[in-house]
């Protein structure tokens, strides 16, 4: 019903709040134990899934610029989502990154049934090296769709969140999109004047065979033909990458971000935001850019299908007669 919707809202979001805190604590750990030489993050399949000894819970020390924290982790911040809950929806299924990894299946688990699916920890790398880009991401799935998605970025003091029906909200108070260009985000090959967000992903082979290459290289080539309303390109104002899935759909909600687009993300790399981004008017889908971004069309994106391509919402000029493809 409603009114449980809007329980189940109310309980995440604070839910965020409380996780959020908890990875703050982590991040202020101490400072003394410089130099202690303790290994800081143990690895998960490979050198680049980065397992940080605060996703798991462990006391620990946390690497900062080389500095040596001394942290006191009290628990693993997945454990205490995933407690709380149990405790209160005892009925619910429970998907979160930590858990999920450890296990041996890697198939699309995501069913009807209703879902929490969580990131105690969007943007490891960052936390790691506490560039203030990592937040909780947490959300809440029904039959497939991302119905509720909150995301806490605590070192930013910034909390994203939004249920269906309710609106996306920027903590608490802002109505999102915060911003609405007059461009459009979509007339063919890319808007001119766009932001375009992308992540770089990781190779996770032991011997690089160019993959990472090949990406960077398609990236400035999209950036290069972004842009112009003639089409002639080179009007992209700018690409960024925050190394955080689900914070770059924040912003697309936000209407920061034009468009941000990504390869490889598991589910709860993106389902809080791709819960935000369709509560605000954005549109993601599953095409690769540039060629298909153009006739993104669709709203309610099947989660587990890896490959994202989000736009944010419509400007001032759309809104009246709806957007526009070419
Ligand atoms: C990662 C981040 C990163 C993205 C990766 C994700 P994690 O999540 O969202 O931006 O490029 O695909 O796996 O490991 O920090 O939770």
């Amino acid at each position: 019903t409603e009114q449980e919707l809007g329980e189940i809202y109310d309980f995440a979001v604070q839910l965020g709040k409380d996780a959020g805190r908890l990875l703050m604590d982590f991040a202020r750990a101490r400072w003394e134990d410089q130099g202690s030489g303790e290994q800081l993050f143990s690895e998960k399949d490979n050198a680049v899934d980065i397992v940080t000894k605060a996703d798991e819970g462990m006391y620990t020390l946390l690497n900062f610029c080389g500095v040596w924290i001394a942290d006191y982790a009290m628990k693993d911040v997945e454990a205490f989502v995933k407690n709380s809950i149990e405790k209160k929806y005892p009925s619910h299924k429970f998907i979160g990154e930590e858990t999920y990894s450890k296990g041996v299946s890697r198939d699309y688990l995501i069913g009807d049934e209703p879902t929490w699916c969580v990131d105690p920890l969007d943007g490891t790398v960052n936390y790691t090296h506490l560039f203030p880009m990592f937040c909780v991401s947490i959300a809440f799935v029904v039959s497939g769709k991302a119905i509720i998605g909150v995301i806490y970025a605590p070192f930013m003091n910034q909390i994203f969140s939004a249920c269906k029906g309710r609106g996306a909200w920027l903590n608490e108070t802002q109505q999102l999109p915060l911003i609405r260009k007059p461009i459009p985000p979509m007339p063919a090959p890319a808007p001119g004047g766009c932001i375009f967000s992308c992540e770089w992903g990781k190779d996770r082979r032991d011997i690089p065979d160019g993959n990472m290459h090949r990406k960077v290289e398609s990236f400035v080539n999209m950036a290069a033909e972004a842009g112009g309303r003639d089409g002639k390109g080179g009007m992209v104002h700018g690409v960024r990458s925050l190394g955080s899935a689900t914070l770059d759909l924040a912003y697309v909600a936000m209407g920061a971000f034009d468009i941000w687009w990504e390869g490889g993300c598991w589910e709860w790399d993106v389902s809080a935001g791709i819960a935000i981004l369709q509560e605000a008017g954005g549109l993601v889908t599953t095409a690769n850019p540039p060629e298909d971004h153009q006739n993104a069309e669709i709203t309610d994106v099947q989660l587990g299908s890896r490959l994202y391509l989000a736009i944010r919402p419509a400007g001032p000029s759309e809104t009246e007669s709806g957007r526009q493809t070419q």
